[in-house]
């Protein structure tokens, strides 16, 4: 074991205790982006991504003020302009910790339990980052990198990353690069690793209905006028018909079909519905008619309500007809779809089927287009050699059904394709309670990238 590869990753193994070590210092900052009290937190997460990039010896480490949570760039151009430049995407913020009683330890204080290792955002995706910083930091330190990067990390990417593509547009040249990386997907298990070609987009919006201009006595009012509360159930009941299909006028219209060999490649993949009830606990599956679990998460649109909020909600009973009543609902799209057109498709429905008796109001809120990318580029095969020299088997092509809208935002502003890849289970609780990583298939991941960086200079 003498070449530059096993060097690094001899390294890497040396070091693996320190990297979980900073792990778990990365990890317990509480950096939820959507919470203005976590500010300072966000602040430190900011200065902690600065520091360490610093301490590799990445140059120009900036962290960037934005209108929202601040963006940290760095960069390392060492290999020269006839080595290609990738740029490293990731987002140091994390997503809120409720319901907070049923974490087993606190969400910001790394416990390890058997093979994993819990607290909110440590798959989604701090753990990700580390992987590609330590994968650089073990060529770094013992040799030469063969390619040039620069690093890109913001803070708002769980609330929609508002303040990323101003930044993108004002800083074309600094961010120049001739492909992106995106470690914030996952694979499928351990022992599959995976990339990611596709990403749904979303559209994010709130409904608000509207009654009386007061809550009101349940029983001196009831039967007088419509709840609200039941108007806005009666508007999401009907957002799906009875073969799981959504609503909303012209919703499918622009949906890309897949050909027969994609739909044959995803009926290939590891991993069927006796995994998703695993994983999710449900009682049963539920979805659109026509279309396996599979297709229905990567390729078909989707309607989730996120939270609805009306009226009495406390302990005890309070009879009430409450004067409000309000629902978050989001939209996962594929390939045609645009978040404007959904959110127009929303109002008509409304327009159309909502209760005479009330009035409302739709907010659209974040969201971004789907992408995808091209399967064959010569970073996407580097990647692939890499999984597969340290999985000893060829990783498996998915669609991923979260998005990463950032993603189609490079295809546009920087021209440039995106490889997706990471470490992440399905079952990794991400954005939910005990969220968590798995150490083993964290550990094959840097080693993986550590292969990937070589890989990309051949
Ligand atoms: N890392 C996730 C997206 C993801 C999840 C990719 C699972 C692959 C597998 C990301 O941080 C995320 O949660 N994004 C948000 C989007 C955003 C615009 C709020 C999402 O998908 O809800
Ligand atoms: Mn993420």
């Amino acid at each position: 074991m003498t070449d530059a590869r096993s060097i690094a990753i001899q390294y890497a193994h040396h070091n693996s205790i320190r990297f979980l070590d900073e792990l778990k210092e990365f990890s317990s900052i509480a950096s939820i982006s959507t919470d203005q009290s976590s500010k300072p937190d966000i602040i430190r997460a900011a200065e902690w991504t600065a520091k360490q990039l610093r301490a590799l010896g990445i140059n120009n480490v900036q962290i960037f003020p934005t209108q929202g949570h601040p963006i940290v760039y760095g960069e390392w151009l060492g290999a020269g302009s006839s080595a290609p430049t990738a740029l490293i995407y990731g987002h140091y913020d994390v997503q809120p910790v409720d319901p907070l009683n049923l974490w087993v330890t606190g969400p910001f204080k790394p416990d390890i339990r058997g093979d994993y290792i819990y607290a909110r955002g440590i798959t989604d995706m701090k753990g990700q980052m580390m992987v590609a910083l330590d994968a650089y930091e073990s060529i770094s330190r013992t040799g030469k990198l063969p390619i040039n990067f620069r690093f890109l990390f913001e803070g708002e990417e769980e609330i929609g990353s508002p303040n990323l593509v101003p930044f993108m547009e004002t800083h074309k040249e600094l961010l120049q690069c001739d492909f992106a990386i995106n470690p914030d997907t996952g694979t499928l298990s351990p022992e599959i690793p995976c990339i990611t070609y596709a990403l749904r987009g979303l559209a994010y919006m709130e409904i608000r209905v509207y009654g009386p201009d007061h809550d009101l006595h349940s029983g001196v009012f009831g039967g007088a006028v419509l709840n609200p509360a039941q108007a806005l159930c009666e508007i999401i009941a009907g957002l799906h018909d009875d073969q799981g299909r959504v609503t909303l006028p012209g919703f499918y219209d622009k949906v890309r079909l897949i050909d027969k060999e994609e739909q044959g490649e995803l009926a290939r993949l590891p991993i069927g519905d006796q995994y998703y009830l695993n994983a999710t606990g449900a009682p049963s599956l539920y979805g659109e008619a026509g279309f396996t679990t599979i297709e229905r998460l990567g390729v078909r649109p989707t309607l989730e309500v996120n939270g609805m909020l009306s009226g009495f909600t406390g302990d005890g009973a309070k009879t009430v007809l409450p004067a409000w009543a309000m629902a978050k609902i989001s939209t996962r799209l594929v390939p045609d779809q645009q978040p404007a057109d959904v959110y127009q498709q929303m109002s008509d429905y409304l327009e159309r089927h909502a209760p005479k008796e009330i009035r409302w109001s739709l907010i659209p809120m974040h969201g971004g287009p789907a992408s995808i990318s091209d399967r064959n580029s010569v970073y996407i095969k580097a990647l692939e050699r890499a999984l597969e020299t340290v999985w000893h088997t060829q990783p498996v092509y998915k669609r991923e059904g979260g998005s990463v809208p950032v993603v189609l935002d490079f295809q546009q502003i920087l021209g440039v394709e995106t490889v997706n890849t990471g470490f992440s289970m399905p079952d990794d609780n991400m954005h939910s309670p005990n969220e968590k990583l798995h150490l083993p298939t964290w550990y094959r991941g840097i080693d993986s990238f550590i292969h990937f960086y070589f890989n990309l200079a051949e």
